[in-house]
């Protein structure tokens, strides 16, 4: 969540846009806001309820809603992380963020980049686009777990191999070191997460600046736009 910080979230209106099993949403709870909401169109609404029924916390509500077509009073913070890409218009996605903030309020998104990501956009997405219509367990045990066995030598290899200029040169480095530190079902669960989706639209930067520049309302000087492990952008601010 960062730069969001808990002083941010703490005795506020929060609602998150694509909230899955609301995994985030449990994370957030211990940050005390005000009420906390979730919206997602999947079938994960229901384990979404159960991991936050299973809380103290009890101001939240989780919406079954297409979160592109999500219209409230507006919430003091909105997130959306990991969703954007997965849109076939993820500008609509970026507009119903906006549309569901407070004025005063403010927003934070993660979305994958184009920057960065060359071998998966060259080698991964084509398999995407074939695997992602077979059933999810033969993509799952059958494809993602072979495939991505490889990549978990190579970010493990990474990772214990002191840092050198050269070796930043190469694909995925600075993710390979991030996501080295977890264990194999970790791994598999990102290449079945990549290769499950139908839909994934990988994000320039400067995408995101013509989405922002396209609202006169965001403060300028609060905006944000993160690299974040060198294939992804985390970007935010706050609206007048
Ligand atoms: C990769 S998951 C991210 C879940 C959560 N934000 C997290 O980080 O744990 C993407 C989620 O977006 C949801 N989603 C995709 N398109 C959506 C739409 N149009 N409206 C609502 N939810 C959507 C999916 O159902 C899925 O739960």
């Amino acid at each position: 969540m960062n730069p969001l910080t808990k002083e941010e979230i703490q005795g506020r209106t929060v609602l998150e846009l694509g909230c899955g099993n609301a995994s985030l949403m449990v994370y957030l709870a211990a940050w005390q806001p005000a009420f906390l909401e979730g919206v997602d169109l999947g079938d994960s609404v229901e384990t979404a309820r159960k991991n936050m029924s299973a809380l103290p916390f009890k101001n939240w509500q989780i919406v079954k809603a297409d979160l592109t077509e999500f219209q409230s009073e507006g919430f003091d913070v909105v997130y959306c992380i990991g969703v954007l890409h997965h849109l076939k218009n993820p500008q609509a996605g970026f507009d119903a963020i906006i549309r569901n903030v407070k004025a005063g309020g403010r927003f934070h998104a993660w979305v994958y980049a184009r920057e960065g990501n060359g071998i998966i956009i060259y080698v991964v997405d084509p398999v995407r686009k074939i695997v992602s219509r077979f059933p999810w367990w033969l993509t799952k045990y059958f494809i993602a777990t072979p495939l991505v066995f490889p990549f978990f030598i190579y970010a493990k290899l990474l990772n214990f191999l002191p840092e050198s200029a050269w070796l930043k040169k190469l694909p995925l480095y600075e993710y390979s070191r991030w996501i080295a530190r977890r264990e194999f079902a970790f791994f598999r669960h990102v290449a079945f997460d990549q290769l499950v989706t139908p839909q994934t639209t990988y994000l320039t930067k400067k995408t995101i600046e013509n989405w922002i520049s396209s609202y006169g309302n965001i403060q300028r000087d609060s905006l944000y736009i993160i690299k974040r492990n060198g294939n992804s952008w985390k970007f935010g601010g706050e609206l007048q």
